[in-house]
C-alpha cells in the first residue's frame, strides 16, 4: 500500500507525516517527529519502554500502526514538562531516587500520569496495577511506587484536579 498522509496531535500541536501504512506510532515518533524519550526495548509489547498516551491512555506505541490513530491525541514525555518545570511525577521520581539507567523511566512516569490523573489518591496495590506492564531492567521497582505515590500526595496537596475519565488501557 502506498505511503499516505497522518495527522496527529501530539502533545497538543498538531503534527502531519507521511507513513507506511502499519508504520508503529513508535518509529513517527522517535525517527519523524524526533521525539525520542519513548524507548523501543522488546518492540513487542511486553516490556513497557514505549509507553504513551493516546487519547490520555496509556498504549504501547511499538504495537501501535500509526494510521489508527490518526488524528488522535498523542502524549509523550516531552509534553509532561510545562515551561521548563517538571510536573509533580517528574520531580518525584528525582526526589526518591526512581531512575538508574534510565531505560524504563518514560514509560513508567506515563504510566503513571494517567494513573493519577484517573485516581489522585491510589493505594501502593493500584499504583503496582498501574506499572505491571512496564519491565525496569534495573530493578528497581521500589522507589518508582514510592515516587508514584509520593507524585499522588504532592498533587493533592497542591490541589491539581484529576480530570480524565478512567478507561481500559489500549493495546495492553
Ligand atoms: S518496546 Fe517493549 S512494549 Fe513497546
Ligand atoms: S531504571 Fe534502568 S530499566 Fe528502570
Amino acid at each position: 500500500m502506498p505511503s499516505q498522509i497522518v495527522s496527529l496531535v501530539v502533545n497538543g500541536e498538531p503534527r502531519e507525516f507521511i507513513a507506511r501504512p502499519g508504520t508503529t506510532l513508535l518509529t513517527i515518533l522517535r525517527e519523524s517527529l524526533g521525539l525520542t524519550a519513548a524507548k523501543r526495548g522488546c518492540a513487542q509489547g511486553s516490556c513497557g519502554t514505549c509507553t504513551v498516551l493516546v487519547d490520555d491512555r496509556p498504549a504501547t506505541a511499538c504495537l501501535v500502526a500509526v494510521e489508527t490513530v490518526a488524528d488522535h491525541s498523542v502524549r509523550t514525555l516531552e509534553g509532561v514538562a510545562s515551561d521548563g518545570n517538571l510536573d509533580e511525577v517528574q520531580s518525584s521520581f528525582v526526589d526518591n531516587f526512581a531512575t538508574q539507567c534510565g531505560f524504563c523511566t518514560a514509560g513508567m512516569i506515563m504510566v503513571a500520569e494517567a494513573l493519577l490523573d484517573r485516581d489522585p489518591d491510589p493505594s501502593e496495590e493500584d499504583v503496582i496495577e498501574a506499572i505491571s506492564g512496564n519491565v525496569c531492567r534495573c530493578t528497581g521497582y521500589r522507589p518508582i511506587v514510592i515516587a508514584i505515590l509520593d507524585a499522588a500526595r504532592r498533587r493533592r496537596e497542591a490541589g491539581v484536579e484529576p480530570g480524565r475519565p478512567a478507561e481500559e488501557a489500549v493495546s495492553r
